[in-house]
């Protein structure tokens, strides 16, 4: 087989952004929560980002950047935050180019609401439409899921070449796989944590979803299954009228999708954390 030298890819041309390699972090927000999660993304990269409420632009400033990222929450009827409707308005009545943007759209809202992340997926509906590439599945987030936004920042941090928060790079999440009961007593939880996938360790620390600085995080320990990506966490009835923390009790009653933050013991402030068995 002969290769053709010559062979240039047609129409290969690559766009130029008047802002270079910045990525932009926008949001919208009708109470804040929005907002507060941006900046922390827009806090850990300032030097690479530009932080914008998108309710203060035009849709054409979305030209000047090549990569995107919206934090967005959704309130009223499956709407925008009040003050971002003429944005998005004018966005759907707009022709401008998003041709060669990567992008990616975090939705804030509530399950009980029943247009849940409605304008999040709207949002990444139009950018698609007028040719931003999402480079992260539009995701969904319930009432701010601290784990869930964690999950979503790693991803990123990974798809954008952006930092995390240094918290986030120690903790790993950890996703409630199965639930097994064996009796009224006793259940094992089935872990995914990617991470740690074919890894094994003998024991995890278990931080609640909250993440609250004042609670102490648990050390729990592990079963190993030999040759399962799984990790595996048997907790039994006795171990909840032990823990002091409530951890346990909030891990007895989690059901398969649940994320948790997790971290394998052995840093130094790891030192004074009592293992319950
Ligand atoms: C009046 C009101 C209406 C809301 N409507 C929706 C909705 O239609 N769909 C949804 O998923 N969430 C809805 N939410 C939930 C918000 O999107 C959620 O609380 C979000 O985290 C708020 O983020 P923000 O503080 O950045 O605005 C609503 C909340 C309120 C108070």
């Amino acid at each position: 087989m002969t290769i053709n030298s010559e062979f240039h890819e047609p129409n290969s041309t690559k766009h130029i952004f008047p802002k270079g390699d910045k990525v932009l972090i926008a949001y919208a927000s009708e109470t804040g929560t929005a907002q507060a999660l941006a900046k922390r993304i827009f806090i850990e990269n300032q030097s690479r980002c530009d932080f914008i409420n998108i309710a203060d632009i035009k849709p054409e400033l979305l030209e000047a950047y090549g990569q995107q990222v919206f934090v967005v929450s959704t309130f009223g009827d499956g709407q925008a935050p009040v003050n971002a409707r003429p944005f998005f308005s004018a966005l759907q009545r707009s022709s401008i180019q998003l041709k060669g943007v990567r992008c990616a759209v975090l939705a804030l809202g509530n399950k009980h609401y029943p247009n849940f992340c409605e304008f999040g997926k709207n949002l990444a509906e139009q950018l698609t439409q007028l040719g931003a590439d999402q480079r992260l599945p539009i995701t969904k987030i319930n009432r701010a899921d601290p784990a869930e936004f964690s999950h979503w920042w790693l991803k990123l941090g990974e798809t954008f070449t952006l930092n995390v928060e240094q918290e986030l790079d120690e903790w790993m999440v950890a996703t409630v796989m199965d639930v097994e009961k064996h009796d009224e007593a006793s259940i094992d939880l089935i872990f995914y944590i990617q991470s740690l996938e074919h890894a094994h360790t003998n024991a995890l620390l278990f931080q609640p979803k909250t993440k609250r600085k004042n609670i102490t995080p648990l050390s729990l320990a592990t079963k190993a299954e030999m040759h399962s990506p799984f990790t595996f966490v048997n907790l039994t009835y006795e171990m909840v009228e032990r823990d002091q923390s409530g951890i346990v009790k909030q891990l007895f009653s989690a059901t398969s999708g649940d994320k948790w933050h997790v971290r394998v013991p052995g840093l130094d402030s790891d030192a004074k954390m009592e293992a319950t068995r």
